[in-house]
């Protein structure tokens, strides 16, 4: 019976239909979509803090009101997927246990340190220019509820993009100085957003069945090479050099041939032993903490309405 189900249920995913949370699903369908998410959901909000760091030395005021709202909107991306968690039958409570203990993973991306005012530039540019790629397609993931949320957070994301980018045209096109500065931010950020897009595909241990399942709609590879392509032009625009020797265009593939990945600092840095982990996840307990007493009077007062409620 349980393989007919499984049948029924793939007929149904190839359909393009939707899975929705009251829905039958296979285990390892739900398991896996509360490891994805619950990561993905993690790195909004541990992604609010190496830009965080800027916020009160921004360079104007606009900058300062741009990047306030920006770093605002990672914590309501990582609202709304803490809540698609929820429909799968974890409570958040647990899942943000995970991460402060160190057992969730969240994007190596956010434990690299942003060292001047150009970084910022380079994180929307390249970063949320990466998260973009990996997300347009997950606005047609077959779990509803994460594609529904998927849709508006990559509306953010294109605003997120278009302010790094900005950013960077100002410096690229200042004085030789901030030329100097934008180019060591591109330095700096070009390999690790590489590396965002998670493996390549032959050591992806969880890509098979997500893709049978569209869960993921395009491989790790086929993204990182769509980020790539869509990239290059830009750097161009701006006359900084990506620092890959290796970056030439392939006529016959129609796409950029790149250099090697340096897999072993990926590793390293997914593990725990990255730049800034101890940093990051210290930050998030602090703050969990000073949050503690918000929580309590929120639940409190959740109670005293129910009462109300049945009086
Ligand atoms: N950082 C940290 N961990 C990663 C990364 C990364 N950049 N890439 C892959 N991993 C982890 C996977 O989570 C998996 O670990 P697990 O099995 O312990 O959970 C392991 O490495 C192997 O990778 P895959 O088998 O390729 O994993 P998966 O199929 O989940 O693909 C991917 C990884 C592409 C990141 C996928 O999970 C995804 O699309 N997630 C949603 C997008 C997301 O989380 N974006 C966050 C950054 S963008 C932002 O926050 C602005």
């Amino acid at each position: 019976e349980e393989k007919e189900m499984l049948e029924r249920f793939q007929q149904y995913v190839d359909g393009e239909n939707k899975v929705e949370p009251k829905d039958w699903m296979p285990e390892a369908y739900r398991k896996t979509l509360i490891r994805q998410i619950s990561q993905h959901a993690h790195s909004e909000v541990v992604g609010m803090l190496p830009e965080a760091n800027w916020i009160t030395r921004a360079p104007s005021l606009r900058r300062k009101i741009t990047l306030l709202a920006k770093v605002q909107d990672e914590a309501g991306h990582g609202l709304y997927l803490y809540s698609a968690v929820e429909t799968l039958g974890v409570k958040r409570e647990k899942t943000i246990e995970d991460l402060l203990s160190g057992k969730a993973k969240y994007s190596s991306i956010f434990n690299y340190p942003t060292l001047t005012w150009a970084d910022i530039g380079a994180i929307g540019w390249l970063v949320d220019g990466a998260a973009i790629a990996n997300q347009v397609m997950l606005c047609r993931t077959s779990y509803g509820p994460y594609a529904r949320a998927m849709v508006r957070i990559c509306k953010e994301e294109s605003f997120h993009q278009r302010q790094g980018y900005e950013i960077m045209m100002t410096l690229a096109f200042g004085t030789p100085e901030q030329k100097a500065m934008a180019q060591d931010a591109l330095n700096r950020w070009w390999w690790p957003s590489l590396m965002m897009f998670g493996p390549s595909d032959d050591n992806s241990p969880n890509s098979a069945l997500s893709m049978k399942w569209k869960i993921k709609r395009k491989s790790n590879d086929e993204l990182r090479q769509e980020f790539i392509d869509k990239t290059v032009p830009q750097a161009e625009y701006l006359g900084l050099t990506i620092p890959d020797p290796h970056l030439k265009w392939n006529e016959e593939r129609g796409h950029y041939d790149f250099g090697p990945i340096e897999w072993e600092e990926f590793y390293n840095v997914i593990s725990g032993n990255g730049p800034c982990n101890k940093q990051r996840l210290d930050a998030r307990r602090k703050a969990h903490e000073e949050g503690r007493w918000v929580r309590e009077a929120a639940a409190a007062f959740a109670r005293k309405r129910a009462m109300e409620m049945q009086e």
